[in-house]
């Protein structure tokens, strides 16, 4: 089911540039190529276009403040587009590069355009197979009809890792190096900076980026006519969990959440929702709220990027904590002792609440931890930990002490929600099947080294003489 709103997902993938151009694609960059950048800047204001990658943050103004920054401080600016799709509960980026590559690479040439950036690079997980494919080759038709930018567009792969979406981690791989994040923020210091150069960078989610080239096509007025005042336009929602009809769907911005996950996905019984893992946990008196960035915030929870993962009430809530929590301690890279050890210590309590192991004391520490999760950290993981654990544990207070007071073993069957296939027809979802195998030092447990490494790490001699 879908939205009479839909602007982004087609009826039915595109699967040519022809057909694209056909549908009348291709018009947004026709149109930009004849706009100045600042005029191209000011459209995109004008329909207040704000980010789909978790922040909601205004597009326009991240530009504006790019491109000022590469005048002021110099250096080379360069634009990456985030296709890394990491949030647990979010399949929206990979539906959309597969239904409709080629409006999100019309996006990408329009802001290289607009922005002045020298180049473009589109960071994916090189586990996204066919999305993979599908945008290679989109990329190759587009270069191969002279499309402007599209040489300039450079597609690189990185790690299964959650920080490699996160902004600065991104920059890290495209760097050729692992996802650790940086403290200072793209905008100041991009890719390649160094304490002189700062080459500033614009990082973009894949659907925001769709967006432009609608919004270049069609004009501000015509994407304000969805959405809210504040929140404008369509966004692409994922729903899966306790539901029905689990699947990715586009609504304008401003539909009540119940609507959403109710109407739309057929949730009968909520318990709890998370939008990721980086806002507040969603109760079922906040079902009301619209879909929009500043209603989700003002009842303490968040849009984040529009994945919502549903539990009923036949869920234990130490059980759905547990895995989102055992997520952010694998997933945090350790540069910040606080982050690693406080997500640890946290993954590590909850395992022995559903071990029957814990006391009330472990509870305390629990929300301690989530107080102190934060500090010194150099990217906003461990915010997330915080909002997740505190708000959780402050709606179903009651279910974690009696938990811990009946000292009975809880489930801890839930799989970690991380998509990686809904299939359209059954409506059944693939999570990451190994997740739970993976440790803290982002290793896999059944990878353990072989006798035949752990002998060369010996340094026995090998059994075949060379
Ligand atoms: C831990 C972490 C993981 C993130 N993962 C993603 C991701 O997979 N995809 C994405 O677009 N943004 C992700 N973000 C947000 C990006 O850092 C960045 O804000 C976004 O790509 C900006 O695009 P937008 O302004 O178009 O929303 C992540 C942020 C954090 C802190
Ligand atoms: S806050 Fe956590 S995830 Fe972010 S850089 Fe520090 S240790 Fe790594």
């Amino acid at each position: 089911m879908r939205d009479a709103t839909d602007r982004l997902l087609p009826p039915e993938a595109v699967t040519s540039l022809e057909d694209h151009l056909d549908a009348g694609g291709g018009v947004g960059l026709e149109r930009a190529l004849s706009l100045e950048s600042d005029e191209i800047i000011d459209l995109i204001g004008d329909a207040g276009l704000r980010g789909r990658g978790g922040a909601g943050f205004p597009t326009a103004t991240k530009w504006r403040g790019v491109r000022e920054t590469a005048e002021t401080a110099g250096g080379k600016l360069s634009l990456v587009a985030n296709a890394a799709e990491g949030e647990p509960g979010t399949f929206k980026d990979r539906t959309l590069i597969e239904q409709q590559p080629y409006a999100f690479l019309e996006g990408v040439c329009i802001a290289l355009h607009a922005s002045g950036a020298d180049t473009a690079y589109i960071g994916i997980k090189e586990k996204f197979a066919g999305p993979l494919e599908r945008l290679t080759a989109a990329l190759d038709e587009i270069r191969d009809a002279g499309w402007q930018g599209a040489e300039r567009i450079e597609i690189v792969t990185g790690p299964d890792l959650y920080l490699f979406g996160e902004e600065t981690g991104m920059l890290e791989v495209i760097e050729g190096k692992l996802p650790m994040p940086r403290i200072v923020r793209p905008y100041e210091a991009g890719l390649n900076a160094t304490t002189t150069v700062s080459n500033p960078t614009i990082v973009n989610n894949v659907e925001t980026l769709s967006h432009v080239a609608r919004i270049l096509a069609n004009g501000a007025d015509w994407f304000r006519e969805a959405g809210t005042e504040a929140s404008p336009g369509t966004m692409v929602f994922t729903v899966v969990g306790d539901v029905d009809s689990p699947g990715v769907y586009e609504l304008s911005l401003g539909t009540p959440l119940r609507t959403l996950l109710e109407d739309i996905a057929g949730a009968t019984d909520v318990k709890a929702v998370y939008s990721g893992v980086s806002t507040a946990v969603i109760t079922p008196k906040m079902l009301d709220t619209p879909l929009c960035f500043d209603a989700m915030q003002d009842v303490g929870a968040g849009l984040g990027s529009g994945g919502f993962v549903v539990y009923d009430s036949t869920r234990s809530i130490v059980d759905v904590l547990s895995v989102l929590v055992n997520f952010l301690a694998v997933e945090s890279c350790g540069q910040c002792n606080a982050c690693k050890l406080g997500n640890s210590e946290m993954a590590d309590i909850l395992a022995r609440v559903q071990r029957a192991e814990a006391s009330q004391t472990d509870l305390e520490s629990l929300l301690r931890r989530s107080h102190t999760v934060t500090e010194q950290n150099r990217c906003y993981l461990p915010v997330g930990s915080q909002l997740v654990v505190g708000s959780t544990v402050e709606a179903f207070v009651d279910e974690f002490v009696a938990t811990v007071e009946a000292g009975e073993p809880t489930p801890a069957d839930l799989p970690t929600p991380l998509i990686e296939a809904i299939d359209g027809d059954t409506g059944e979802v693939r999570y990451h099947e190994r997740y739970h195998l993976r440790q803290l030092d982002w290793s896999y447990s059944d990878e353990d080294p072989t006798e035949e490494r752990l002998a060369a790490l010996r340094g026995d001699p090998p059994e075949t003489p060379r």
